[in-house]
């Protein structure tokens, strides 16, 4: 896999990188979240996927995609034979939004640095985007999901595929083809990688 290099501050150790989300005061989010979340599965893992923000049960419990987003994630995954040790499983940003908001422009730049540290820790090979904010973010484009889809992109060397966020396929259920269409070309560049 690619060596990824943090284009500017050094890149602190996972678990000062963890310490630093914990406690981290960048945006206002620190005001109204209960407890910033970091990520969930193995840090090791050749697959990282990338979704927007916690939502209420995220913030609760500390762990990203438990809803029932995360219930239609972890049935896509285990679809492609994948399961939690598979996968490190991230957000855009750490902290909830009020009300489940969508991320504000300056949210996504305070938070940016935890989830491009995250991704020179990690070295996945390769990389999922769930839904539109987690696609922007990394690819600097604000393109459809449906014309981003369609190719696959690199980020920092790392093949990166754009699908849809779940909390959208539940909401438009006659997408779950084109995601499973995303999921077997997810499948097929892990198995050529292997
Ligand atoms: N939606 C997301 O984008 N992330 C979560 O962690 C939960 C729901």
């Amino acid at each position: 896999p690619a060596v990824v290099e943090p284009a500017t501050t050094a890149l602190p150790d996972w678990a000062d990188l963890q310490q630093q989300v914990a406690s981290c005061t960048a945006c206002g989010l620190c005001q109204t979240r209960t407890q910033a979340v970091f990520g969930k599965g193995n840090p090791r893992a050749r697959l990282m996927l990338v979704g927007e923000a916690p939502g209420a049960e995220e913030d609760k419990l500390g762990l990203p995609f438990v809803g029932k987003a995360g219930q239609l994630l972890d049935n896509m995954l285990s679809a492609i034979g994948l399961g939690q040790d598979d996968v490190f499983i991230a957000n855009v940003l750490k902290c909830r939004p009020p009300g489940n908001r969508n991320p504000a422009a300056d949210e996504i730049a305070a938070c940016a640095d935890y989830l491009r540290w995250q991704i020179a820790h990690v070295q996945p090979e390769v990389l999922v985007t769930l839904g539109r904010f987690a696609a922007h973010a990394l690819l600097q484009s604000d393109a459809a999901i449906g014309a981003l889809r369609r190719e696959t992109h690199q980020y920092q060397g790392i093949p990166l595929f754009v699908t849809f966020h779940p909390a959208y396929l539940l909401r438009s259920p006659g997408e779950k083809a084109k995601a499973w269409q995303d999921l077997l070309a997810i499948r097929r560049a892990l198995a050529n990688k292997a």
